[in-house]
């Protein structure tokens, strides 16, 4: 069998993780887990992208080197990963001195080949995405479809990379390859791409007088490389390229897994990277929505960006990553909020597999002394539930296989309720009461062995949860190594008289009421007290950075419906869609007075209501006496423009 390798994207170290990053990154633990699970040999890698001008303004603004700033982060990220129970085989980081020397044989073997030339460019250049783009490629406005800032205009001379060479051999590799790019509106997004001709050469160099921090460039020293050259470059120096077998014997099986705001790198310039290198493409790029909350792009400045410790903290880990898994289509956006994760809690976790678990150990500690009981004649009710198991796994796994993880889970449900049902259809204290222990010992062994079975396939989402439920049920401590293709055709391996736990309470129900209450609480909690070194009353600059001050243009101002002292404010901060944000300023300006003007915002305040409508920042505004001034700046600035 093939082996199984798998990526995440390596993560910019500009910001620590998030729900997004711990989200791809569980997926791909749990897919890898599947994986080897099914008997393949497998392989996952995860890491750091730390080179390039993001991060350098991301160093300055914290008062540190690029080298400090990039260590610390990064360790954020490796450090996470155990605690999210993401077992990575490779944390590979574009700072290291084997992923540097992979980007210069590469950089030479393509230069070598004839793929890289140089030549003068002007383009508008967007720091945000680190790349240039054409006029076309502009909003209507002359700005960054991604980040909605103006870009600079910069013209000079660098090394490109002849992408536009490979055009008809990655389309044709497509669409020979149906499942290369996955699902299918990834792949017809890619292929639409291609078909309108936009494919042009890449700018793959920054000369030194722009940015230092980057890989040199092996044929001259005035360069270095493009982040994004660079980064999808340690896909394969995490196995050891150029010169280690790991690769040999991973390469070309290995599956990327990113999510669609990086689909054209990986659809577009790696592939052609590594022909122009001569290697051979991947196999599959899986590619993932995005989480909101409610609704809305996750966003610091937002303030609604989700840490996934909390979640883990306050309802465990397991619960989390089955809520991931189970909540987002592959392929679509999912939703994350509180709500929705406790009532996924409740519902699959607590109701079903939980009291499933609860039920049925605590009647075979009534009536079997906790012991798994011998299996007599099955009849038709349980021919229909090992019939069921066996579809509900097959189904599992051909679509957890697929990285269909939502409906894999939704096929393994089916057994799940269907044995909550079985227990009432079959009442085993009637059984008992009756005397009829043949029966019963035959009703609570289909039970307990269908338990085994759906715990094992558990195993890649929950591994903590399946363990215990495994032991529960009296399994050897190795037995998540049973191979879960085995399970499929076969009923019977738990044995009888195998001691069984006396009771179980995997997941308690959670008070949607009360958890929400707590949070809140913790919420208001005080600040932490500074630390002895600083005078009373300062502040500490790590404090200062958390606020998000921005400046915006006001757009739309009018009276509150229900607030005499409040205005209702549009603002644009460059983010695409204006703020609202409401403020107490009525009776000091007049709504027409204010609009067209550009004003200081905090940015990143946590929204919230007030009286009725909610308000998601704050503006700032200048008091002397009873006097109030509006702060703005001297000359305009483009909307979103940090004040720093
Ligand atoms: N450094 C590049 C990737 C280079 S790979 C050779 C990069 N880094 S990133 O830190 O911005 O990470 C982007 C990835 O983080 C997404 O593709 C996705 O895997 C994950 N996510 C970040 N935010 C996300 C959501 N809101 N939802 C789901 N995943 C998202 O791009």
């Amino acid at each position: 069998m093939l082996p199984y390798s798998l990526t995440t994207p390596i993560y910019y170290v500009n910001a620590k993780p998030h729900l997004g990053h711990a989200y791809t990154t569980i997926l791909g633990d749990s897919l890898v887990r599947f994986q080897r699970m099914m008997g393949r040999r497998s392989f996952f890698v995860t890491g750091t992208d730390e080179h390039g001008d993001k991060i350098v303004q991301a160093a300055e603004k914290a008062g540190q080197t690029p080298a400090a700033f990039t260590d610390a982060i990064s360790r954020e990220f490796s450090e996470l990963w155990p605690r999210l129970g993401v077992q990575p085989d490779r944390f590979v980081r574009t700072t290291g001195k084997a992923h540097k020397k992979a980007v210069q044989t590469f950089l030479q073997r393509v230069y070598d080949n004839g793929d890289i030339y140089f030549g003068e460019y002007g383009g508008h250049y967007c720091f945000g995405c680190e790349r240039f783009y054409t006029e076309k490629e502009l909003t209507e406005e002359g700005l960054c479809p991604q980040h909605l800032v103006k870009p600079e205009y910069i013209s000079e001379k660098n090394y490109f990379f002849r992408m536009s060479k490979y055009q008809g051999w990655l389309k044709e590799h497509i669409l020979a390859n149906p499942d290369f790019i996955r699902p299918e509106r990834y792949r017809s997004e890619v292929l639409s791409l291609l078909d309108s001709g936009a494919l042009e050469d890449l700018c793959i160099s920054r000369p030194k007088s722009r940015l230092t921090w980057g890989i040199d460039l092996p044929f001259d020293e005035n360069y270095v490389c493009y982040v994004w050259f660079d980064a999808l470059i340690s896909y394969i120096s995490a196995l050891g390229w150029p010169d280690n077998s790991t690769f040999e014997a991973l390469w070309p099986g290995e599956e990327h897994l990113v999510a669609k705001d990086i689909l054209k790198p990986h659809a577009i310039f790696w592939p052609t990277m590594l022909k122009a290198a001569g290697l051979e493409p991947y196999r599959h790029l899986n590619v993932h929505g995005y989480w909101l909350t409610r609704d809305t792009k996750m966003s610091k400045s937002l303030g609604n960006v989700v840490a996934p410790l909390e979640y883990v903290d306050t309802y465990g880990l397991d619960a989390f990553r089955y809520f991931l898994l189970r909540d987002m289509h592959f392929g679509s956006d999912g939703n994350f909020t509180e709500e929705a994760f406790i009532a996924r809690l409740n519902a699959d976790l607590a109701n079903d597999l939980g009291n499933l678990f609860s039920r049925v150990l605590s009647m075979a500690a009534k009536f079997c002394h906790s012991t798994v009981p011998a299996p007599a004649e099955y009849g038709e009710a349980e021919s229909y539930v090992r019939e069921l198991a066996d579809t509900a796994l097959g189904n599992f796994q051909s679509l957890f296989g697929e990285v269909r993880t939502s409906s894999a889970l939704e096929a393994l449900w089916e057994l799940v309720r269907h044995l909550n049902k079985y227990v009432d259809s079959a009442a085993p204290w009637a059984l008992a009461k009756a005397g009829d222990t043949v029966r019963l010992g035959t009703v609570l062994y289909t039970l307990l062995e269908s338990m085994r079975k759906v715990a094992l396939s558990l195993a890649p989402v929950m591994p903590e949860t399946a363990a215990t439920m495994l032991s529960q049920l009296g399994c050897p401590g190795d037995e998540e190594k049973r191979l879960l293709k085995d399970e499929i055709g076969s009923f019977g391996l738990l044995m009888p008289g195998t001691p069984l736990a006396a009771a179980s309470n995997l997941f308690p129900r959670v008070d949607p009421e009360k958890k929400r209450a707590a949070s809140q609480q913790s919420a208001a909690k005080p600040a932490k007290v500074a630390p002895e070194s600083s005078a009373p009353g300062n502040i500490e600059y790590a404090d200062f950075q958390k606020l998000e001050l921005k400046i915006g243009t006001i757009l739309v101002a009018e009276q509150h419906p229900n607030a005499d002292k409040l205005l209702r404010l549009e603002i644009d901060l460059g983010e695409g869609t204006p703020r609202q944000i409401i403020s107490g300023i009525a009776r000091h300006f007049s709504p027409e007075s204010l609009v067209g003007k550009q004003v200081a915002v905090v940015a990143n305040l946590a929204p919230r209501m007030l009286r009725g409508l909610e308000s998601k920042g704050m503006l700032l505004t200048a008091a002397d006496g009873d006097t109030l001034r509006l702060i703005t700046v001297e000359a305009p600035v483009a909307d979103g423009s940090s004040i720093a």
